[in-house]
């Protein structure tokens, strides 16, 4: 029987191609050789205040640009967590038995909350949730970055304390990674990780933008004070743009030295935005197909829920039995 990976990306923001770089496209590669379950999770979007409009376009865009990357509907399994409402269930059951302190020193948690007045208590939950994620169909792998390791240990230690209380019930996940992605940066500023939700029009470039809007991000890059690819003494500008070259077009590390070295910003921009255009173009070009079909992205979302019910079913059944919570026969 194949392992079970189980990975998730919530439906905020746009999809970029950090995304795409360091999680969407490992997915697709390693799909095959996996039970591959792929989960948009909007439960845990709703943490923060979601416009309701917004968020169900994009939960949909999500799924959309899932497919359009490569994830085969037909033998990788893609859900919206909502539409499998165990997930809640056994967030509920796991919540009642994970102490206070686990997740009040989830860094997180910690981050997000700073000089917030209002503290909404989905987020202090947040990981409890993730837990039911990947315990819920005793998934054996997930693959995440780094900023969620942290959480994966949580869903192990709730997965142990339920074992000792309980009785072996859960599956370790593992947190070992199939495959590590390149790590992309923003473009304005090289120090922090590309993300979604960053602001400054600047700082990622997202799977639907037009070429015009790559153009102008990746011109406007930060580089260093070299006039030109300096590989010994150049700063995390210059090798991010490197690194999202490479990623792109797969050229080894020998054929990267000799062709930019010396080369000078301008052109490894250009070199940079065309690999990015070419890249994204069939991804932008399946999207289009997939979305004038509504119906098509509606059915593989149903087929996917309705694939994983059982395993769900399953689990948060034997949770009740073991917790002694009623079961009807
Ligand atoms: N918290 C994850 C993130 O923001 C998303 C996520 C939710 C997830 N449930 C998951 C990832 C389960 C892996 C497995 O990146």
């Amino acid at each position: 029987m194949k392992a079970r990976v189980l990975s998730g990306i919530q439906p905020t923001g746009h999809l970029h191609i950090g995304n795409y770089l360091g999680a969407l496209r490992n997915w697709v590669k390693i799909q095959h050789d996996y039970d591959s379950i792929f989960c948009i999770v909007d439960l845990h979007a709703i943490t923060v205040y979601q416009d309701p409009a917004a968020l169900k376009q994009q939960i949909t865009q999500l799924a959309g640009l899932f497919i359009a990357a490569g994830i085969d509907p037909k033998s990788s399994t893609v859900i919206v967590q909502s539409s499998v409402a165990q997930h809640s269930e056994l967030a509920w059951m796991l919540t009642c038995m994970t102490p206070l302190g686990w997740l009040e020193r989830m860094t997180q948690y910690k981050s997000k909350t700073e000089n917030q007045d209002t503290i909404l208590s989905g987020l202090l939950q947040y990981p409890v949730l993730m837990a039911a994620d990947i315990l819920l169909y005793q998934a054996n792998i997930v693959p995440v970055g780094d900023d969620q390791r942290q959480h994966i240990e949580l869903a192990r230690d709730i997965a142990q304390r339920f074992n000792s209380l309980y009785g072996e019930t859960f599956t370790m996940p593992e947190t070992r990674l199939p495959m590590v992605g390149a790590r992309v940066m923003g473009l304005d500023d090289p120090t922090k990780k590309m993300s979604k939700s960053a602001a400054g029009t600047g700082h990622s470039i997202g799977l639907l933008d037009t070429p015009a809007e790559m153009k102008k991000k990746i011109m406007r890059a930060t580089t260093d004070s070299n006039p030109a690819v300096d590989f010994e003494t150049m700063g995390p500008g210059v090798v991010n743009l490197l690194n999202i070259f490479q990623a792109f077009t797969d050229w080894s590390d020998d054929q990267m030295k000799n062709h930019f070295s010396g080369l000078r910003y301008g052109d490894l921009k250009k070199a940079v935005l065309e690999a990015v255009v070419a890249g994204l173009e069939p991804i932008q070009k399946r999207y289009a197909e997939i979305t004038a079909d509504p119906a098509y992205l509606n059915g593989v979302l149903r087929e996917g829920a309705e694939r994983v019910r059982p395993i769900a079913e399953k689990t948060t059944r034997l949770v009740r039995e073991r917790m002694g919570i009623y079961n009807i026969d």
